[in-house]
């Protein structure tokens, strides 16, 4: 493949009001920036970040996750802007497709309307009602002039509402003659990768706007923008699972990661949050409830369950209020109110309302162990670390603080009192 990607991300996002790199903002599970590579990297094998602004912190997290992306530190004291991004980035194939970090939501199909054609420049453009605060695009009978940003237009210019998306791309020999006679005598004092564009047409070479889908190529620059992107991203998740064969019963009130797995039957009910990279087979998850980085087989889940991250639950029913971390369940039943922590859970066991695995005890975490064909009676606190063997018959209210053997009976119980006409004497006869 002849094309290079350059994904312009060292703009300092002061809009978002965080500490917080912009790029590093999440959008269903990922850093946007991510998006932003995934999609490059479906396009390119030489793909080039621009950083400056907390460039340790985004290349740190950028190279926990991929492999072969190279990084250039824009010198912005001396060329701010983004012809200044540009300055000194070294490009391998013939054509070069620039674009920004702050896009999360371009699509592979999107861009391969971009990097088609012969013209020495594509660009993309967007026709807008409003088009504040966007680069105008000057177009003389069919033929793109320039590209003149808002805080240098004239008043007519201003109306004009065919605008620069931001998307361009290259032949890299032009971007090689052009970067370098970039200049900053502009409204904003900043080396302008715009400029190019007229640079290019006074050369007589060829620019092309390609006229691109206004949502794909919405800049996310503040919070408000990051909830929109969020709400689009979402949508798209989830229309897809659903073609796939998902069902979900409102589907607008739920949220999936963009790592997210399903397969075979699934039913997402109302209100259900999936995170992390959660893997969900031929299951049942029921209205409001949370599952967060666990793999979930054949098994029904909720209402209002939470199960946390590093847990497998297999043939498994897990029912409302309960709480399942890094545990792994198997043909078990836990239908009400329990936590189960750091805990391995044997086939055909039953977990009594109200059982409780105490895996900490303020300074470290324990297991909890039991067997298979256990019955756990309501409210048992099961003390960890703590063994329990097959075939165990728990009884309500226990505290089990030590490990129990195959086929026993537990039961820690304060022997029952009963007063006769207690009521009477304490509050009386009417
Ligand atoms: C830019 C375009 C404008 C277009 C708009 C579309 C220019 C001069 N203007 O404007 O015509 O309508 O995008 O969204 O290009 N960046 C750097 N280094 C810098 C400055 C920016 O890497 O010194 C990066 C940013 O991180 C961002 C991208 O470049 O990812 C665009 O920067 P931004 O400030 O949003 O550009 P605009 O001024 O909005
Ligand atoms: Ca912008």
């Amino acid at each position: 493949m002849s094309l290079s990607v350059v994904i312009l991300a060292a703009g300092k996002g002061t809009r978002m009001k965080s500490d917080t790199p912009k790029v590093l903002h999440e959008i269903s599970g990922k850093p946007m920036l991510f998006h932003a590579i995934d999609v490059a990297q479906k396009l390119s094998d030489d793909v080039t970040v621009v950083l400056y602004h907390q460039a340790d912190r985004v290349r740190e997290a950028i190279e926990a996750v991929y492999q072969n992306i190279i990084f250039h530190i824009q010198d912005v004291e001396n060329f701010p802007g983004t012809g200044g991004a540009m300055k000194g980035v070294v490009c391998f194939h013939e054509r070069v497709l620039i674009l920004n970090g702050d896009m999360p939501l371009m699509t592979e199909a999107s861009l391969e309307m971009l990097i088609h054609g012969s013209a020495d420049i594509n660009m993309s453009v967007i026709k807008m009602e409003n088009p504040s605060g966007y680069g105008r695009v000057i177009i003389h009978e069919y033929n793109v002039q320039e590209i003149v940003e808002e805080k240098d237009c004239t008043p007519d210019q201003k109306n004009v509402q065919t605008v620069n998306a931001g998307v361009y791309c290259v032949k890299k020999e032009a971007l090689e003659k052009y970067i370098p006679q970039l200049n900053n005598t502009n409204a904003q004092k900043e080396y302008y990768l715009t400029d190019i564009i007229k640079m290019a047409v006074d050369d007589e070479k060829t620019v092309s706007p390609v006229l691109v889908i206004e949502e794909e190529f919405k800049g996310v620059n503040s919070k408000l923008d990051l909830a929109l992107a969020e709400e689009i991203f979402q949508r798209r998740i989830k229309y897809d699972l659903m073609k796939a064969g998902v069902i979900m019963r409102l589907p607008e009130t739920i949220y999936i990661d963009c790592r997210a797995k399903f397969e075979g039957e699934c039913i997402i009910e109302s209100g259900v949050s999936i995170q992390g990279e959660s893997h969900i087979i031929n299951s049942h998850i029921k209205t409001n409830s949370v599952i967060e980085d666990s793999y979930i087989k054949d098994s029904d889940v909720g209402p209002m369950a939470r199960i946390r991250p590093k847990t497998k639950l297999i043939d498994t029913h897990i029912g409302n209020f309960v709480e399942v971390k890094k545990s792994t369940l198997t043909s078990v039943k836990a239908g009400h109110l329990s936590y189960i922590g750091d805990a391995t859970v044997g086939e055909g066991t039953n977990i009594g309302a109200g059982t409780i695995t105490c895996n900490y005890d303020g300074k470290k975490k324990y297991e909890t162990i039991i067997g298979k064909n256990v019955f756990i009676g309501s409210d048992t606190q099961l003390v960890a670390p703590v063994t329990v063997a097959d075939d165990v018959l728990i009884a309500a209210g226990t505290t089990v603080t030590g490990d129990i053997e195959k086929g026993s009976l537990a039961i820690s119980r304060t022997p029952m009192k009963k007063i006769e006409n207690f009521f009477y004497k304490f509050f009386g006869t009417k």
